[in-house]
């Protein structure tokens, strides 16, 4: 499954993706944690200190190694120099499974024991004042939409992304690559309208896009909530002295979450798991291909000087087998 957390800036995508992640690892589902976010928050709300959090390898930095591993013997990529970030896999490409050891997670992987399971953890990098706006902010983003587009999931495994929301998602396919998208709201007038942005474009591309409420306090919240998204409402997370207790520095254990709360994280762990059974491996693959065609038309070709529209094996589809059989955790 691959999932993706989005929202306003402070409405709780990383509490959220934190605990989700937390609710998967406790149930011993396999989870690769990503924070493609421009504030790089994951890594701390997973009970990372801020040095090993700033120590965390980027995927940014390591773009290169990650196209050339995953090129691997495609015949219509010549070279990395000449893979983009939506350059779609093809046959001789080497694919990623979510259990399994390769060099793109032995460089940038980095392993995180929870108070219950274990998770293992990608981050984009931090983004500089220059990145915002411009091509280098989404070679970052640019990085996870690669490995996505090369990554075989299968039923019972997770990517869980906490993401940005807001026009630079939608600058790239990488809105497109998920089973299911949460968008956190929380019940105010400013939540609501990152939604309907997101939802207007989700639209045009098949995503399916759950709202989750976050700080609902009150029946009034709730009630706000669903006249305003209706049945893209899925569930809400209330108001929660747990995640302050978290947010001062304590390190409460997933059990002692309020009741309610985790019975959200259920709910969401639900909708993610039936979305499995909608995915359309062939549209996934068209999608890709799709967005690769746009960079290439609209800077790509310039920039690498040849038609990347040739990169394109047109039989090929990602295949959504579970993991191969043999492959070592
Ligand atoms: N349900 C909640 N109850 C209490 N505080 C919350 C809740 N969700 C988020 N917060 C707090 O709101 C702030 C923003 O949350 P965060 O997850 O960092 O948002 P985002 O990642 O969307 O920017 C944090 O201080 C966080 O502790
Ligand atoms: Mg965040």
């Amino acid at each position: 499954m691959k999932i993706a957390f989005v929202g306003k800036g402070g409405s709780g995508k990383t509490t959220l993706s934190a605990l989700f992640i937390r609710h998967l690892a406790a149930a011993g589902r396999p989870v690769l944690a990503v924070d493609a976010d421009i504030n790089q928050h994951l890594g701390p709300a997973l009970g990372l200190t801020d040095d090993q959090s700033a120590a965390l390898p980027s995927l940014g930095a390591h773009l290169p190694g990650i196209k050339e591993y995953l090129r691997g013997g495609n015949p219509l990529i010549r070279s990395a120099e000449e893979m983009i970030k939506t350059t779609p896999p093809g046959r001789g490409s080497r694919l990623l499974r979510i259990v399994e050891k390769n060099p793109v997670y032995a460089a940038c992987a980095r392993p995180i024991a929870l108070d219950e399971g274990s998770v293992r953890l990608l981050a984009t990098g931090a983004f500089t004042e220059e990145d915002l706006g411009v091509a280098c902010y989404h070679s970052k983003v640019g990085a996870v939409e690669l490995l996505l587009n090369h990554l075989v999931d299968g039923r019972d495994e997770y990517v869980v992304t906490d993401m940005t929301a807001g026009s630079d998602s939608f600058a790239s396919g990488l809105f497109t690559r998920f089973d299911l998208t949460f968008l956190v709201a929380e019940p105010t007038r400013k939540g609501i309208s990152v939604y309907r942005q997101y939802r207007d474009y989700a639209q045009d591309f098949g995503v399916r896009l759950r709202v989750v409420g976050n700080k609902v306090q009150s029946q009034d919240d709730l009630d706000f909530l669903r006249r305003e998204v209706g049945e893209d409402l899925l569930t809400a997370f209330g108001h929660s002295d747990w995640v302050r207790r978290l947010e001062q520095g304590a390190q409460p254990p997933l059990r002692a979450l309020e009741a309610a709360n985790r019975a959200v994280l259920d709910e969401l762990r639900t909708a993610a798991d039936a979305a499995y059974d909608l995915r359309d491996p062939r549209r996934y693959t068209e999608q890709a291909v799709h967005f690769h065609l746009r960079n290439a038309e609209s800077w790509a070709n310039a920039k690498v000087g040849i038609d990347l529209a040739t990169q394109v094996d047109p039989d090929f589809v990602l295949g959504d087998e579970p993991a191969a059989a043999g492959a070592a955790v």
